[in-house]
């Protein structure tokens, strides 16, 4: 059988996926929100934007004859990956999700876990503190209620408007980051307490492993829910999900 895979990104899990579906010949698109500036380049085609909900992408993917949808959007896209399912039980579809294991807290770990980013913000109803906000800039103006703090901000692009909160540092960077530099950027602005989602992976760890040194605490800002569906941990687990549904990968 001949693949037409809608690759859902915005991950480096995405990319590698990408790399792996072009060496193997296959044909598909890499499908970006356009929350970025700078997408990073991809190995197959892509396109940049919504579908338009689960109508749309039911749509996009009769137009397009897409044949497998892999979902390797982060932990966090709840919405989207949403969508990929409801979309995909109405076209048929396959689907897989390309998703990393949450972090769980070690020894030394000091972590308060909130389900969300609202729970996050009343948690940091207390006096001023010098915090690493680690949320992506979509959420920073939920941070509001709490302008007494500092904020270490670190985004992928400068944020579109000033954060709500005046005492502030942007650092602009994609990372991946390693904990010695992050253990020196703690010392460096002299952070009491770090924000983080659950992202899961190793890109993003190198805060949390960071904080664990320090012995600073951590609010984890667990993982959204979505509803059941495939998943792997592995570019090869997807490789394998999709040769065991007949695409033709060669040796
Ligand atoms: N949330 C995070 O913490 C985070 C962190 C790193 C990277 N990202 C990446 O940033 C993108 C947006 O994340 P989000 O949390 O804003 O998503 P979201 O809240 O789950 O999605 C909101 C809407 O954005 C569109 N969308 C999301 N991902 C898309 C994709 N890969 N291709 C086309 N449209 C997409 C869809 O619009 P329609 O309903 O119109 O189709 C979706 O309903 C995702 O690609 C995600 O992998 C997110």
């Amino acid at each position: 059988m001949r693949a037409n895979l809608l690759i859902l990104a915005g991950t480096t899990e995405a990319t590698a996926f990408a790399n792996a579906a072009a060496k193997a010949g296959l044909a598909g698109m890499v499908s970006f929100a356009g929350r970025v500036e700078r997408p990073k380049r991809q190995p197959l085609p892509q396109r940049i934007g919504g579908f338009g909900g689960v109508d749309g992408l039911v749509a996009h993917m009769r137009d397009e004859q897409i044949t497998h949808l892999i979902d390797a959007t982060h932990p966090f896209a709840a919405q989207m990956s949403r969508n990929a399912v409801a979309a995909c039980a109405e076209a048929r579809v396959p689907l897989i999700a390309l998703t990393r294991k949450p972090w769980a807290a070690q020894a030394g770990d000091r972590w308060t876990h909130v389900p969300d980013i609202a729970e996050a913000v009343a948690a940091l109803d207390q006096p001023a503190v010098r915090i690493m906000l680690a949320v992506g800039r979509m959420h920073l103006a939920e941070f509001a209620p709490n302008p007494q703090h500092f904020y270490l901000l670190r985004l992928v692009d400068p944020p579109k408007d000033l954060p709500p909160f005046p005492d502030h540092h942007v650092l602009v960077s994609r990372g991946p980051f390693t904990e010695t530099d992050d253990l020196a950027l703690m010392h460096e602005h002299r952070i009491d307490l770090v924000v983080s989602k659950n992202a899961g992976g190793s890109g993003a760890y190198a805060k949390i492993a960071a904080a664990r040194a320090l012995g600073l605490p951590v609010i984890m800002i667990d993982r959204p829910a979505v509803p059941d569906r495939q998943e792997a941990h592995s570019v090869a687990q997807v490789m394998d999900w999709l040769r065991h549904s007949g695409v033709d990968l060669g040796v």
